[in-house]
């Protein structure tokens, strides 16, 4: 049975794809432990899987679905966000150029900064607020991958996708997004002239917290992509069965774990934008955020989950707000049914260059009213 055309993603989402298994009708896949397998008496495999490190079937609902959200040409799923990251650099050859922001994910920046401390790899971080940043950053013909966040995560900036392609290709680089705080419900990276994208699937795409991993989507199918499979199976950053399982499980309610966690955030930044013991909410659905138009030509179904609060003070009053939360929880992590509230610079460490008035927050599927009460009442203690 074919689906209709330009099926919408919550309707694919929700049902995986119209997947209904074709030996037994189970609409739920199941899930593959074996770690090897067989082959005939001409020593040729059974099927189309050899080992586990390789493949696994339970992986390939997971990545078909994501395939077509993205409207890429293939998907790789791996064992964290990172394994996924880690894997495109380590395509970069020795003595070529990377580029990324200065400020974006922290995890994924200390991978690219060991690159060129012990690898040989050049390193550009270029200021992601500043018009010509990323133009004055790359290297014609020596830089091979430029790496953005489609909202820079803490502070939300918008990059233009386009113009970042336009970017990189002009140079002889590709681009590579991540789209971790924006999935594919309500921006396509790949269709604004991406070459790979990205996603913590940690996050969003499980959305309960429990399951850890990394999803790769290619725009073709080429000889990069083919090392990133490679990569993938020798260092054997491979997702486990049981986590693509639930990984797939999660990804069916994405379409409407987005839509409430999307509006409350927005609620929450209009409602605290003027806020006397608040410098600045930064959330690029707020006409004041200066990506506001861009985000709104990219983002096609909402400015995501996440905002920032600048508070009027310091680390210590930031941190003092946060203990007196009692909905919200303390935690790192975004993404996830259950809001999440920290104090940014903590966690990233004394170079992070994270305002010491920041505090991240995710926002989770609880009602909105009790979310914006805690806040409140916090604010009104400290
Ligand atoms: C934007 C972003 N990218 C990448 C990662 C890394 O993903 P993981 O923690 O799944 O390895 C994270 C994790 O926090 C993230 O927030």
């Amino acid at each position: 049975m074919s689906k209709p055309k330009n099926i919408s993603p919550d309707t694919l989402l929700a049902q995986a794809s119209h997947y209904i298994d074709e030996q037994t009708g189970a609409l739920m896949p199941s899930i593959q432990p074996s770690t090897t397998y067989g082959r005939d008496q001409n020593y040729e495999l059974l099927g189309d899987y050899i080992y586990a490190r390789n493949h696994n079937p339970t992986y390939d609902q997971v990545e078909k679905v994501m395939a077509e959200l993205e409207g890429g040409a293939d998907t790789l799923i791996f064992a964290s966000g990172q394994a996924a990251i880690t894997a495109v650099f380590e395509t970069v050859e020795h003595g070529r150029h990377i580029v990324a922001p200065s400020i974006m994910y922290h995890g994924a920046q200390a991978w690219m900064r060991r690159l060129a401390e012990k690898r040989g790899i050049k390193l550009t971080l270029f200021d992601a607020t500043e018009p010509d940043g990323l133009a004055n950053a790359v290297r014609q013909g020596q830089t091979d991958v430029v790496w953005i966040e489609t909202l820079l995560n803490p502070t939300w900036d918008v990059i233009d996708i386009q113009k970042a392609a336009q970017i990189a290709h002009d140079a002889g680089a590709i681009l590579g997004v991540d789209a971790t705080v924006t999935p594919p419900v309500t921006l396509r990276a790949l269709s604004l002239g991406a070459d790979l994208v990205f996603h913590s699937a940690t996050k969003y795409l499980n959305g309960h917290s429990d399951v850890l991993g990394g999803v790769l989507i290619t725009a073709k199918k080429d000889d990069r992509w083919q090392e990133i499979y490679d990569v993938r199976t020798l260092v054997g950053g491979v997702m486990g069965p049981f986590e693509a399982w639930l990984l797939l499980r999660g990804m069916r309610t994405l379409g409407i774990r987005c839509e409430r966690a999307f509006a409350s955030a927005a609620k929450i930044a209009s409602h605290f934008e003027n806020h006397p013991k608040i410098e600045r909410v930064l959330y690029p659905g707020l006409q004041s955020h200066p990506g506001h138009t861009l985000a709104a030509r990219q983002m096609t179904a909402g400015f995501g989950g996440m905002l920032s609060f600048l508070v009027n003070g310091d680390a210590a009053m930031a941190k003092a707000m946060i203990a007196k939360l009692k909905v919200f929880i303390a935690a790192t992590s975004l993404g996830g049914v259950e809001s999440l509230v920290e104090h940014r610079l903590s966690v990233e460490g004394p170079e992070s260059l994270v305002p010491e008035n920041l505090i991240r927050i995710s926002i989770g599927i609880e009602n909105v009213d009790d979310l914006i009460g805690d806040l409140q009442q916090a604010l009104d203690h400290v």
